[in-house]
């Protein structure tokens, strides 16, 4: 079953909590997290990932795009996350393993994340102990940004490699998904798409997320 992730990247965040509820209709909200050093983009932390947690029952995506993500975990977790992406560029694999096993402690969901440079045989070593893997199909960093096409090649890697070490996990792509690239990267493994700019972008942002979703229900 494919789940949509609206970013919230795109929302309004003056008005937050009424973008967080016109994307109701969706399956997760997905909190993009920039500290200006990772990407060159600062984005918002946990004091706001607390607040959002008070104003939805939305399952929390947490995407952190932040340089040694191991200082924050228990933080983001406390703050209300449900699952907590890492990016696997973001520090040494020794503190890549410390910040999944916080996860772990803390009961929320473990993630790592690629960006478009690196190799899916990097989530090898963890692969096991996962909840999800995104692929990130533009540079981190933006929204409405252009689809990269070269990544269908890394989705359809990392969905034989899930399929053959961890049929459970899941495989997320951010970045440039609208109803045109939805169909491209659902044929080549993705089971859970995040959009920022095809859904607040549009005026009807139910009626986008039931694009994205396209014919698989
Ligand atoms: C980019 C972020 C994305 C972003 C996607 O670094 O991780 O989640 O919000 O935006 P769109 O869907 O507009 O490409
Ligand atoms: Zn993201």
């Amino acid at each position: 079953m494919i789940k949509i992730a609206p970013s919230i990247l795109s929302a309004d965040f003056v008005n937050l909590e009424r973008d967080i509820k016109a994307v109701s209709a969706a399956d997760w909200l997905h909190v993009d997290v920039m500290d200006g050093c990772f990407v060159p983009n600062i984005t918002i932390g946990v004091p706001v990932v607390k607040s959002i947690r008070k104003c939805t029952e939305m399952f929390l995506d947490v995407h952190l795009m932040i340089d040694k993500p191991v200082r924050y975990i228990e933080a983001f977790a406390k703050a209300g996350a449900d699952l907590l992406s890492v990016h696997l560029e973001a520090d040494h694999p020794t503190r890549i393993a410390e910040a999944l096993k916080i996860m772990g402690e803390c009961g929320v969901q473990k993630a790592v994340a690629l960006r478009p440079i690196t190799s899916a045989n990097a989530i090898l070593p963890y692969i096991e102990e996962l909840d999800m893997v995104l692929v990130m199909t533009v540079e981190p960093g933006f929204g409405g940004q252009a689809f990269m096409e070269n990544q269908l090649d890394t989705i359809r890697q990392v969905r034989a490699i899930i399929d053959k070490y961890n049929p459970k996990c899941r495989l997320e792509v951010d970045g440039g998904i609208s109803p045109k690239t939805a169909p491209l990267v659902i044929a080549a493994g993705a089971d859970t798409l995040v959009a920022g700019s095809a859904v607040y972008g549009a005026a009807d942002r139910a009626a986008a997320i039931h694009a994205l979703r396209g014919n698989q229900g």
